[in-house]
């Protein structure tokens, strides 16, 4: 090959080398600021919804609590969507013949659920558990904001390994009394006195917070 080239084709070749290897690791970066971006993560951004269901209606203005239709978040690994028969409790009489109430007969009529979009969803290889942070005193407000105040909900955070880990690395700072945990008006107290309050919590629901960043505690 050598009588082909001039010597400077050498450094030629070097320097492609080094520019596609450069535009390969940009387009990874580039990839990897994306995937963290709010824009894809959908934080912020309210979710179509096969029925546009309004918690700041339900929840809000109606003052329904959130067990009526979440209750097993607090017994089990799941926040769960309630069953088309739990609207019908109220639907079979108010606004029955609502056009935006079709696609709620429709999965009645056909024995089907209604389609929900989900609006939280980690990756498969992340384990989470509702329950065990509803013990440790974590509300529901901590993590999915005034869901009672909106519309159709949308993610109040980006729910990243980062996000994760950071309340994972100082549980004090979130910590509430654990009869509080549904409660969507709790105020939390100046920091000086979550500070003493949340270590306080800490201690006395037994969470040992020397292995909550471990990778094992997430990823089994
Ligand atoms: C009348 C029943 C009802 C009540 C009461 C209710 N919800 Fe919901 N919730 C739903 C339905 C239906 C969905 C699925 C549609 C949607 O996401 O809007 C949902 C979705 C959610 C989601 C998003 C789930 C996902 O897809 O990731 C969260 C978080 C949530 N509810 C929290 C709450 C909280 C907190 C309260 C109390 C303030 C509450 N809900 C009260 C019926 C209810
Ligand atoms: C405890 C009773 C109750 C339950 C349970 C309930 N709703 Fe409602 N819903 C109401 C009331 C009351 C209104 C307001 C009616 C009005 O504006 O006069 C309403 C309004 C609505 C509307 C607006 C209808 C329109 O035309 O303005 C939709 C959509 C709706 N509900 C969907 C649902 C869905 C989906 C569920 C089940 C996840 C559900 N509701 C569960 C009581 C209830
Ligand atoms: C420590 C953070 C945290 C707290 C506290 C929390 N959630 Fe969640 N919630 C999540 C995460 C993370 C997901 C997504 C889980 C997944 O995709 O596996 C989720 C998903 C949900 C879902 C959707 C479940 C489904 O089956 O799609 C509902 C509903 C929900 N949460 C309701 C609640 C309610 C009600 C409370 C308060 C009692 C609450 N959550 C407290 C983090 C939290
Ligand atoms: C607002 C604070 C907070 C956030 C946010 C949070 N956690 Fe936790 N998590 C805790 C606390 C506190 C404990 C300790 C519970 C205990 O030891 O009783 C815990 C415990 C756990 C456990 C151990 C459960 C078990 O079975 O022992 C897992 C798994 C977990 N969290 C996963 C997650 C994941 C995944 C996320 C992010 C999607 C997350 N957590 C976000 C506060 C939080
Ligand atoms: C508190 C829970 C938690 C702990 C502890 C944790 N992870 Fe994760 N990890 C997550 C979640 C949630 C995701 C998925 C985030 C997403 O959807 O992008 C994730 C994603 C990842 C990914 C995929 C790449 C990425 O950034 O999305 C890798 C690799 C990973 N974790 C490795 C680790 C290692 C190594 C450790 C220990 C040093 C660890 N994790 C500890 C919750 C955790």
């Amino acid at each position: 090959m050598k009588q082909f080239f001039r010597p400077s084709a050498n450094l030629f070749a070097v320097i492609s080398i080094f520019v596609s290897l450069y535009a390969v690791a940009g387009i990874f970066w580039g990839l990897a600021i994306l995937d963290r971006a709010n824009w894809t993560r959908r934080v912020n951004l309210p979710v179509e919804q096969p029925i546009p269901f309004s918690h700041q209606l339900h929840a809000g203005s109606l003052g329904m609590d959130c067990r009526y239709c979440h209750a097993s978040a607090a017994i089990s690994p799941y926040g769960n969507i309630p069953p088309s028969d739990t609207c019908v409790t109220c639907h079979h009489e108010i606004k029955r013949n609502s056009a935006l109430l079709a696609p709620l007969w429709e999965s009645v009529n056909n024995d089907t659920p209604i389609p929900w979009v989900k609006v939280h969803d980690l990756a498969d290889f992340a384990y989470f558990n509702h329950s065990v942070h509803l013990t440790a005193g974590m509300g529901c407000t901590n993590c999915h904001g005034q869901v009672n105040e909106m519309p159709v909900v949308w993610k109040v955070h980006d729910m990243t390994m980062g996000w994760c880990l950071d309340c994972h690395r100082n549980p004090e700072k979130n910590i509430r009394p654990r009869e509080e945990v549904w409660n969507m008006e709790y105020e939390f107290p100046p920091p000086a006195q979550q500070a003493v309050l949340g270590a306080q919590l800490v201690n006395e629901y037994g969470i040992d917070k020397s292995v909550l960043a471990n990778c094992s505690i997430c990823h089994r």
